[in-house]
């Protein structure tokens, strides 16, 4: 009689059946990979099994081994079979979540625009560099000293006074809002070597209420030229080169006498306006004059060698004028529908 057998054929099938059940569950390749390791991996049924190899007696050695490899085979064989179902299933899956519907209404998105004052304070820009000049930017939380007292304001001149200029605590630091661009002449002419052509587009701040024709905060463009032997003349030639950019070939200058403290002497400059949308009319655009002898001093230059012309205009007008603009609050309150008619997609 032959010596029991501890693997017998039953057993193998068993192991076998489970898990080519456990194979056949799982539906995906997670699922599969955790029913491998269960039933073909260190302690399942058929690893138990196999164990066992060394208590089978030697004459059945070769019968139980058979068996066994044949039982691994079967599982091995399933398990390579459900992988690569489920791998063609799960690829199948991913296609269709990923199918892009080419007929499908695209989402339009609505891109913003440049603000129209942006897009003119470049275009100013350009006007100058294309004369060779160079932009200069100053602080708008600015010293008094360059505001005021460089420019020839007197300490007790009306424009200091509360109800025009943002004071900024506390009041012996003496800074405030800049209420114009010129205080970046003042430092185009510590900081910058001679001759010295710039302009300074920029904010600039006053305690007006905002309404049609006023905005607390609103922009100019400041102009500076020192040279050796300027006078009114190349003045005249630059601002009128400047009109004609910005209003056509047949727009013109006009000057009227006027007073600014840091310019001597000062006129108000008028711009004649050939295409606006009324009929050709003149409108007061900014003021401008030869720069006072006082400052080049305060800013140790020689005013016998050295003179030079300012001016300075608001953008805000500058485009109102250009597109018969009446309500300054347009300009402020970023609607994208106005914005929108000056061009300047981005
Ligand atoms: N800063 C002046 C203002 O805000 C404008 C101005 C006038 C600027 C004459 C100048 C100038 O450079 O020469 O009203």
């Amino acid at each position: 009689m032959s010596e029991s057998n501890p693997i017998t054929q039953q057993a193998a099938n068993e192991a076998v059946d489970l898990a080519l059940a456990a194979f056949a569950a799982a539906t995906t390749s997670a699922e599969l990979k955790q029913a491998r390791a269960e039933h073909a991996g260190d302690g399942s049924p058929i690893a138990r099994l196999n164990a066992k190899m060394r208590e089978v007696p030697k004459e059945l050695k070769a019968e139980t081994g058979k068996f066994m490899g044949q039982a691994r085979g079967r599982i091995e064989g399933a398990y390579k079979q459900r992988e690569a179902e489920l791998a063609e299933k799960e690829a199948a899956e991913r296609l269709i979540a990923e199918t892009v519907d080419v007929t499908e209404a695209p989402v339009r998105r609505t891109t913003g625009t440049r603000h129209p004052l942006a897009q003119l304070q470049d275009e100013i820009g350009d006007v100058f560099i294309g004369m060779g000049w160079e932009i200069a930017e100053g602080p708008e939380l600015e010293h008094e000293w360059y505001n005021f007292d460089a420019l020839g304001f007197d300490p007790d001149h009306p424009a200091r006074a509360m109800q025009d200029t943002f004071f900024v605590d506390p009041p012996e630091r003496h800074l405030l809002l800049r209420t114009h661009t010129s205080p970046v002449q003042v430092r185009s002419l510590l900081d910058r070597e001679l001759p010295l052509y710039v302009i300074a587009p920029g904010r600039v701040y006053r305690t007006d209420e905002l309404d049609a024709t006023h905005t607390p905060v609103f922009h100019q463009v400041e102009g500076i030229a020192i040279d050796k032997g300027l006078t009114m003349a190349h003045l005249r030639g630059t601002l009128e080169h400047f009109a004609r950019q910005m209003f056509g070939d047949e727009a013109k200058i006009r000057l009227r006498p006027n007073f600014f403290p840091f310019t001597e002497p000062s006129a108000e400059m008028d711009v004649w306006q050939p295409n606006a949308k009324g009929g050709a009319r003149w409108v007061e655009w900014g003021g401008c004059g030869m720069v006072d002898p006082n400052e080049l001093l305060a800013a140790g230059i020689d005013p016998d060698e050295y003179q030079g012309f300012a001016f300075g205009m608001g953008i805000e007008r500058t485009l109102q004028f250009r597109h018969d603009l009446n309500d300054m609050r347009d300009m402020v309150e970023g609607d994208i529908r106005f914005n929108r008619q000056f061009g300047g997609l981005v």
